[in-house]
């Protein structure tokens, strides 16, 4: 277990808070775990209607904790090669979730925490919050079926932007090209989408979930994932990723001049 992330819940609303603000919410292993157990039972309990995301801090989430892929480069990471990554779980149950998910995002955005929105139902954003996908400059790619989601969303050329050179969208651009609802100033967001998420728990559920299942192909969704989580996980080894890691660490720009 781990308090780096909150769970309550409150008028059939799960609300799940990343609250490791001095770490700008980045999400360690246990952090997935707690996501994805919250995300596995919201499903089987029917007192949760809606899950609501949300970050404490400046942050929404800065992403994977980077010391976290600094480790898995470093083949530090074999004991959880027999089961199912927390990662994997968490990614899953946000495709193939039934119950609505909603977002707050009043603060930034990095890589999972930008491409989890692709999978909720309702986004609010601070208009001058910043969302990015930066998976190349850290040589990776796209994952959480971001590949396919965020081009379908707001077109192939902003998408490979933000993929391949890690352009930033503000909350306001996010809202203009339709990866979020709405952008609010900062203090209006949660509010928000705790009142959508609310709104969400009053309806009838059964045809909520019949409507989200006709609007996403959930299981064409989770199958990409494993096809990029594949080459994630073969990237996350490479020595450009070491390059990336190790310049994120040492507070500098990465060369990957002399990678072939
Ligand atoms: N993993 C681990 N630690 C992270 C992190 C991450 N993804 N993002 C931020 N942190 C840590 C920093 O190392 C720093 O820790 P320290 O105080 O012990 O040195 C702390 O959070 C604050 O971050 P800092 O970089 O000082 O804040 P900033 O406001 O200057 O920049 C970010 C914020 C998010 C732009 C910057 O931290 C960043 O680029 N982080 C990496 C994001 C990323 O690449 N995520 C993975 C995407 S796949």
């Amino acid at each position: 277990m781990t308090d780096h992330v909150v769970v309550a819940q409150e008028e059939g609303v799960l609300i799940l808070t990343f609250n490791r603000p001095d770490k700008k919410n980045a999400i360690t292993d246990a952090m997935y775990g707690v996501l994805a157990d919250s995300l596995e039972n919201a499903e089987r309990d029917p007192a949760v209607r809606a899950v609501l995301f949300q970050g404490e801090g400046d942050a929404f989430t800065a992403g994977n904790d980077l010391m976290d892929f600094a480790a898995q480069n470093a083949g530090g990471d074999t004991d959880r090669s027999m089961g199912e990554r927390n990662v994997t779980r968490f990614l899953k149950a946000l495709a193939r979730a039934q119950t609505p998910l909603v977002a707050a995002v009043d603060g930034l955005a990095v890589g999972v925490g930008v491409t989890m929105l692709l999978h909720c139902d309702l986004v609010y954003a601070a208009e001058d919050v910043r969302l990015t996908t930066p998976f190349v400059n850290l040589a990776l790619v796209p994952e959480a079926a971001s590949s396919l989601l965020l081009p379908a969303r707001i077109g192939h050329a902003r998408a490979y932007a933000m993929f391949a050179l890690g352009e930033a969208l503000t909350g306001a651009e996010a809202a203009a090209v339709g990866l979020a609802n709405k952008a609010l100033p900062r203090a209006e967001v949660r509010p928000a989408a705790l009142a959508a998420a609310r709104a969400l728990a009053q309806k009838p559920a059964g045809a909520l979930r019949i409507t989200k299942s006709l609007m996403r192909d959930a299981e064409r969704i989770a199958a990409l994932m494993d096809v990029e989580g594949a080459h994630f996980a073969e990237r996350l080894r490479s020595a450009e990723a070491a390059e990336a890691f190790a310049a994120f660490t040492q507070r500098r720009a990465p060369d990957f001049s002399k990678i072939a």
